[in-house]
């Protein structure tokens, strides 16, 4: 079965890439931060404090989070609400580390993920794929950038949209991300010992795409 993890920092380029390495090679891509996301949408909505990890764990338990694949897009549904596009929220964004360093939220997301790929081929991206959710995944792949190019591809992707922010307040609020993703004490984000290390700096999106579909037909080869 394929199984690729691809972890990395806020901003690397992760989804984008891990989307089109699922597409040239016809297997499912599962965005694991989109289900933090969701999580923290729905106590947002319900009034659930993101410091509460009881509660959290409890409105997890209830509700019902499930990802569709349409038109090569993951959509993401809570109670059958589609919620794709409001887990992008910057108040989302901005509490969702939070709500992501909970052990009792991981657990539960860990376990609905390893299920995902245990009965499909995945290209799997987020932040402890290769070091906790799938340890044996024969390809792991860490993403990285300088936080400059990240946050200048954050401020184009917000410009594009009509967006303008802060470039300074961007580079801040992606170091705040990284920092709290990394020392967190639960699957902080790390590159696990045998995952090859991509820096993207000054790559294109095609030369990233390549060069790991390259890698994994090295590691299928050597079988
Ligand atoms: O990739 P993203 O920005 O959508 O991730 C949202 C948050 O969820 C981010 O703060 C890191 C966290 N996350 C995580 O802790 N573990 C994962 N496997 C995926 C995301």
């Amino acid at each position: 079965m394929v199984k690729i993890a691809i972890d990395g920092p806020a901003g690397a380029g992760k989804s984008t890439v891990a989307q089109l390495v699922a597409k040239r090679l016809c297997v499912l891509y599962v965005d694991t931060g989109a289900m933090y996301r969701a999580v923290t949408l729905t106590a947002l909505k319900q009034g659930c404090s993101v410091e509460d990890e009881h509660g959290l764990r409890e409105l997890l338990d209830k509700m019902n989070l499930t990802l569709e694949t349409k038109k090569g897009i993951q959509r993401v549904y809570v109670d059958g609400e589609d919620v794709t596009e409001a887990i992008r929220s910057p108040e989302v964004t901005r509490c969702v580390s939070t709500v992501a360093a909970h052990p009792l939220v991981r657990e539960k997301l860990v376990e609905m993920q390893r299920k995902m790929a245990s009965t499909q081929d995945v290209v799997m991206d987020g932040r402890d794929i290769g070091t906790a959710v799938l340890p044996d995944a024969e390809l792991k792949i860490f993403l990285t950038a300088s936080i400059e190019e990240r946050a200048r591809r954050r401020f184009q992707e917000l410009e594009q949209k009509g967006i303008t922010v802060d470039y300074s307040q961007l580079l801040h609020d992606i170091a705040e991300r990284d920092r709290k993703d990394s020392e967190r004490r639960t699957a902080p984000l790390k590159k696990a010992k045998d995952a090859v290390l991509v820096d993207t700096t000054g790559l294109t999106i095609e030369q990233v795409v390549d060069r790991i579909v390259e890698l994994h037909r090295e590691k299928v080869g050597e079988r």
